[in-house]
């Protein structure tokens, strides 16, 4: 494993450890992930020297294979796709919206009202990721930002034990970070990062990401510092799970939107800052007991929908005769029957605030 202590970098003594420790950059990759406009404004150093200093960084871990070089061709790049880590969904709807499951280095947003499942969504996740690579997972740990007070060990034991894992084992594969207000949210994700190496995480989740922003800063006079304070978390976020190469599933609320006068008015909150973050957006729609999940925003996935339902073991497929019901009635609309239960495309827009 990769030595990432400030100082094997050459020029990091001592006194620039502490001060950069003392600031919450604890290793070479926290320098690179937090860049020189944050460090050199919270340190108080010299923005030249700490541009110097995160280039030294950026060498050091491109050189030990830890991050990508500067330059580098589409076949390369096309190469190092095809060893991204995904954590199934253990489920094959879901798996099939997302082409194989959540994937890493990307945020994988989760949008819907109340009880749509968003939060049973994320508990499934921190189960599976921890399976072993044949079965569909990491073998990776947790990260869970709570924001809402709604983690509940009780259902990762369910679900672990359903699953066939040793449910005291998933736990403590589980770290959970309770954040009482948005400062304390973007502090934790500051300090992550020996966490996450210490740990093996492999999973990112925040329940909710915007929750906190969205009940502090109220009113149209203070949007603009909100929106400001969560592109900075959005953003931390994102350079996380690059830097570290692991999955980061943010769950947001949702508003009507007021201008809509035909489909359906619910739009993501959060507006462009979470839009532009996100790489996948998903949209968890109620439909009696069922679930509707959409894909709305990816940068390769078809936008479509899959019907999934919410049981004691997590997500989980459809039961069977509700899902050959839905597949014949697609199979009479096209010739090509999918595999999952799959609707057909609509249309859904990322959202302002
Ligand atoms: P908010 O956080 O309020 O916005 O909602 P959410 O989208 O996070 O909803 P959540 O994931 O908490 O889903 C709650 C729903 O999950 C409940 O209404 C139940 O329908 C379902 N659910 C939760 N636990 C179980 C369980 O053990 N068994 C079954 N069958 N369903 C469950
Ligand atoms: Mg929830």
């Amino acid at each position: 494993m990769a030595d990432l202590r400030l100082d094997t970098l050459p020029g990091v003594g001592p006194v620039t450890r502490k001060k950069l420790n003392d600031s919450g950059i604890h290793n070479i990759m926290d320098l690179v992930v937090r860049g020189p406009v944050e460090i050199s404004d919270i340190t108080g150093m010299d923005f030249d020297s700490v541009v110097n200093l995160v280039n030294k960084a950026r060498y050091q871990l491109i050189e030990e294979g830890k991050l990508e070089k500067d330059f580098v061709n589409a076949t390369e790049i096309y190469k190092r796709r095809q060893d991204l880590g995904r954590i199934t969904t253990d489920t094959d709807c879901l798996d099939h919206l997302l082409d194989g499951g959540v994937e890493t280095q990307a945020i994988t947003e989760v949008y819907g009202e109340f009880s749509s499942g968003k939060t049973q969504f994320c508990h499934t996740m921190c189960v599976t990721v921890q399976k072993p690579k044949e079965d569909g997972g990491l073998d990776g740990g947790v990260l869970y930002i709570d924001t809402e007070n709604t983690f509940r060990p009780e259902r990762i034991v369910t679900i672990a034990k359903m699953k066939g894992l040793d449910p005291e084992k998933v736990l403590d594969r589980i770290i959970v970070a309770r954040a009482y207000n948005s400062s304390h949210q973007q502090l934790i994700l500051e300090e992550a990062g020996p966490i996450i190496e210490e740990n093996k995480i492999k999973l990112i989740v925040v329940d909710s990401a915007v929750g906190l922003f969205r009940a502090e800063y109220l009113g149209r006079g203070t949007l603009s510092v909100r929106q400001q304070r969560l592109n900075k978390f959005m953003h931390l976020l994102v350079r996380t799970a690059e830097a570290y190469n692991i999955a980061a599933i943010a769950t947001n609320q949702v508003m009507s939107a007021p201008d809509v006068f035909f489909g359906d008015p619910t739009r993501p909150i959060g507006g462009n800052v979470v839009a532009h973050t996100s790489t996948y957006r998903i949209y968890f729609k109620k439909s009696g007991k069922k679930r509707i999940a959409r894909m709305v925003d990816s940068p390769h996935h078809p936008e479509q929908e899959v019907i999934f339902t919410l049981t004691e073991v997590g997500v989980s497929d459809p039961e069977e005769d509700s899902k050959t019901k839905v597949d014949k009635l697609l199979s009479k609309k096209t010739e090509k029957k999918p595999t999952a239960q799959v609707r057909g495309p609509a249309k859904q827009g990322p959202e302002n605030a």
